[in-house]
């Protein structure tokens, strides 16, 4: 018998056209961060429906930097899911800040009723995650964070004229998703959106900070700052000292170096001019595929997608396999991959992980996400795969599905 053909998780998107643009940067004689960085910052601004985004080298780099920037340091609590991507918690930690992790809905995202009884007077900040692309349930969390206004302390001049905890949202996946209407970036005070290699738009590794506080702050000069800061606190980008006769500069913050170069905004440039009508919609075609494949059968639970006019970015497919049973899981990620067919899983709760367990973090005090995890299945979602592949994908689940019940019940 022939080999099967492999289907990889998630490959990323080269054609001609994002070729095209990192060859102009490659030939142009200017690759570290200059004007296609800057292009980039434009598209995806204007994406969030925003004046201002900043480009940074990861999403990572970018939430510390964003947090940063609001005075988050030691004795401060940021409150964070438990059912993330570790980064979430890092950058907190590497802050010196502690992070609170709490559970999540049935939809994956943070439980805003769970952010309510954790808020304590040391709260400076809450990082709602968008899983899968799916938007957490900003009204419900910006009103309790009205609500708890009073518990509030401010420990600098940008805390003080917020008068609140700051919401800065972990959009590493949903860029282009929607909330009531409102594009991925405009609900939180911050977004932070990644491009890393296996993200819907990439740069390789990226990410973009997405400027959204509410007035009396000067946007333009949030943007500004954390450029500088950026870039080592360093008055004159390397771009702009190259032009000649501009050599001189000063440094007037400590800051990071954490700027994109531009040869990686190439990729992405390429990418996002086509990604609201070819890329997206795409990915929609192959996330609705799926859900008409699997909403028939009775074993499986389908994540959501469209609902009213809140609209996933499609980033993930988490199927979740009824009822839970970690061992049935691994079973078909593991005939999956005999057959050439890359499953994942998304994600392993912060509380299962070595460094949050050796503190003394249990998943069994987070149920809501132990009961995702062990029944959940990421499927390979892109705009490159094609209807018989999902079918493929679909049938080899099944079948292992329906086996192993088979046997648990004879
Ligand atoms: C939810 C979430 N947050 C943050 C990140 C970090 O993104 P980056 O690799 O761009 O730093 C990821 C990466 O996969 C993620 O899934």
């Amino acid at each position: 018998m022939s080999n099967p053909k492999k289907i990889p998780f998630s490959p990323p998107y080269i054609d001609e056209e994002v070729e095209r643009q990192v060859l102009e940067s490659l030939r142009s004689g200017w690759i570290t961060t200059g004007p296609k960085v800057r292009a980039l910052e434009g598209e995806i601004a204007s994406l969030a429906g925003l004046e201002h985004a900043l480009c940074v080298n990861s999403a990572t780099s970018g939430m510390m930097l964003a947090l940063h920037w609001y005075g988050v340091g030691p004795g401060d609590e940021v409150i964070i899911p438990v059912y993330t991507y570790v980064a979430t918690a890092l950058v907190v930690q590497h802050l010196g800040a502690t992070p609170v992790m709490v559970d999540i809905r049935d939809d994956f995202n943070i439980n805003p009723q769970k952010i309510r009884e954790a808020i304590t007077p040391k709260t400076k900040a809450i990082v709602p995650v968008d899983f899968g692309g799916w938007p957490c349930d900003y009204d419900a969390i910006r009103e309790i964070v009205e609500e708890e206004k009073g518990k509030f302390q401010p420990a600098n001049d940008t805390q003080e004229k917020l008068g609140r905890i700051l919401l800065m949202a972990d959009a590493a996946h949903s860029i282009g998703a929607a909330y009531k209407g409102k594009p991925s970036g405009s609900q939180a005070d911050l977004t932070v959106f990644s491009l890393h290699a296996v993200k819907n738009v990439t740069s390789a590794e990226g990410g973009a900070i997405c400027m959204n506080m509410p007035e009396p702050f000067d946007n333009a000069e949030i943007y500004a700052t954390m450029r500088l800061w950026s870039l080592n606190g360093q008055t004159k980008d390397a771009f702009t000292k190259s032009q000649g006769g501009s050599w001189r500069y000063d440094i007037v913050y400590p800051g990071f170096k954490i700027n994109m170069p531009d040869v990686c905004a190439a990729i992405a440039l390429a990418q996002i001019g086509k990604y609201k009508d070819e890329l997206w919609p795409e990915r929609r075609k192959i996330f609705d595929l799926y859900t008409s494949l699997f909403e028939n059968e009775e074993w499986a639970d389908l994540p959501p997608g469209k609902e009213g006019n809140t609209e996933s970015s499609y980033h993930l497919f988490a199927l979740r396999i009824k009822p839970r049973n970690s061992e049935l899981r691994d079973r078909v990620i593991h005939l999956a991959a005999e057959d050439g067919i890359a499953l994942n899983v998304h994600f392993i709760p912060l509380a299962e992980l070595s460094i949050f367990k050796e503190k003394g973090f249990k998943l069994s005090d987070f149920p809501m996400a132990k009961d995702q995890f062990e029944g959940v299945i990421t499927l390979p979602i892109y705009p490159q795969l094609e209807e018989e592949d999902c079918r493929r994908i679909f049938t080899t689940i099944k079948q292992v599905v329906t086996e192993y019940q088979d046997v648990a019940i004879n």
